[in-house]
């Protein structure tokens, strides 16, 4: 794919800049500035040359008075309606997955799986042009999804982000040089699958982050993390988010809310040779044997793929490969467009 031009994150509106356009009733509509390019609505046609050249967030008028706000849209914006293979990480777990896994500009990172690309990209606004993001991604059509998402939103593929498709535990160890990761982010069914790969990538002290749907998943996490020895204290937590209705005295939580995402695990390997002082565990009635354990997690430590974990064990809700390959081809559609709609292309 060519380079295109890469929409400004501030200043005027110029042409191939994403405007988002907010109606009369709220109604939102997004599109590309085209020379000759035009917005039509069943009451009024809006010239895109009436946009470009005014400052973001201005109001514009269409041929029968009716006024839009003519807005930049933010990556949250981006992210929540573009194509989707995969169940996309949220903005509010993306922000808490960047600051709880420290993801610093320049840093070298390792992402599985890519999924739509939505933490993707968040992780490249995050390492800045400096860093590297090496992304992992098991089914080729969720990786031809998430490029075509990325070129959409950033003109071009980032030539800080190679993809690879294949199982991280696979592909990882021949991909990077041990102890040269800074960072490895893990959305997947079963994170505690790369628990070795992950800590032979990772530098000592470097932070790696789990994002996991269920609490069967949170559990398993942790303690093959636990068990491995070789990382600190798994940390776990969940982010709610409510919304607030603030509008004179009427001043409450919004009605609805979404509850429950997913929850976060997060580590530190350790340096080669340490072992950590053990926490002693209180005897109590809550106490726990090994047995237990095991009755818990009958497989854990089996030491061979389970069975038992799979999408739908977890109720991820799968698309079938027709329903796949028209995901692929909706954000390649979207991805051509933004190149033809290049101004001199
Ligand atoms: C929920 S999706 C990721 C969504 C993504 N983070 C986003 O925000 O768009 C999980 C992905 O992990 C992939 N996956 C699962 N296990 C994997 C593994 N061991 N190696 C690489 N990819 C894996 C799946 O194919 C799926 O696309």
């Amino acid at each position: 794919m060519s380079e295109l031009h890469t929409p400004a994150l501030r200043g005027a509106f110029v042409y191939g800049d994403r405007v988002k356009l907010t109606g009369p009733k709220g109604r939102l509509n997004t599109f590309t500035l085209e020379v000759d390019g035009e917005f039509h609505s069943h009451r009024g046609i809006l010239r895109h040359d009436q946009i470009v050249g005014l400052p973001d967030a201005s109001v514009v008028t269409n041929s029968s008075g009716e006024e839009y706000l003519a807005l930049r849209p933010l990556l949250t914006d981006f992210v929540m309606s573009m194509p989707r293979g995969a169940a996309i990480v949220y903005p509010k777990d993306a922000a808490q997955i960047v600051s709880l896994a420290d993801i610093f500009p320049g840093a070298r990172v390792v992402e599985a799986g890519v999924g739509s690309g939505a933490l993707s990209l968040h992780l490249l606004r995050a390492i800045g042009a400096e860093g590297e993001l090496h992304s992992f991604e098991r089914r080729e059509e969720f990786a031809e999804i998430a490029q075509a998402n990325a070129v959409a939103f950033s003109g071009s593929m980032p030539k800080n982000w190679t993809v690879r498709v294949g199982d991280l535990q696979e592909s990882l160890p021949s991909a990077l040089e041990d102890g040269s990761v800074d960072r490895v982010v893990l959305d997947m069914l079963a994170p505690w699958e790369c628990v070795d790969v992950t800590a032979n990538a990772l530098a000592p002290g470097g932070v790696v982050i789990c994002y996991v749907a269920t609490v069967t998943q949170l559990s398993r996490t942790v303690e093959e993390f636990r068990r491995s020895g070789l990382f600190t204290h798994p940390q776990a937590s969940e982010t709610m988010v409510r919304g607030w209705h603030v509008e004179g005295l009427a001043v409450r939580p919004d009605h609805r809310m979404v509850a429950h995402t997913g929850f976060l695990v997060t580590a530190r390997k350790l340096a080669p040779g340490t072992v950590l002082p053990s926490l002693k565990r209180r005897a109590s009635k809550s106490d726990f044997s090994d047995e237990d354990m095991a009755s818990w997690l009958p497989d854990m430590g089996a030491g061979e793929e389970s069975e038992t974990w799979t999408d739908e064990a977890v109720g991820v809700r799968s698309k079938s490969d027709k329903v796949l390959r028209k995901k692929v081809r909706s954000a390649q559609k979207i991805a051509d467009q933004r190149m033809q709609d290049e101004p001199g292309a």
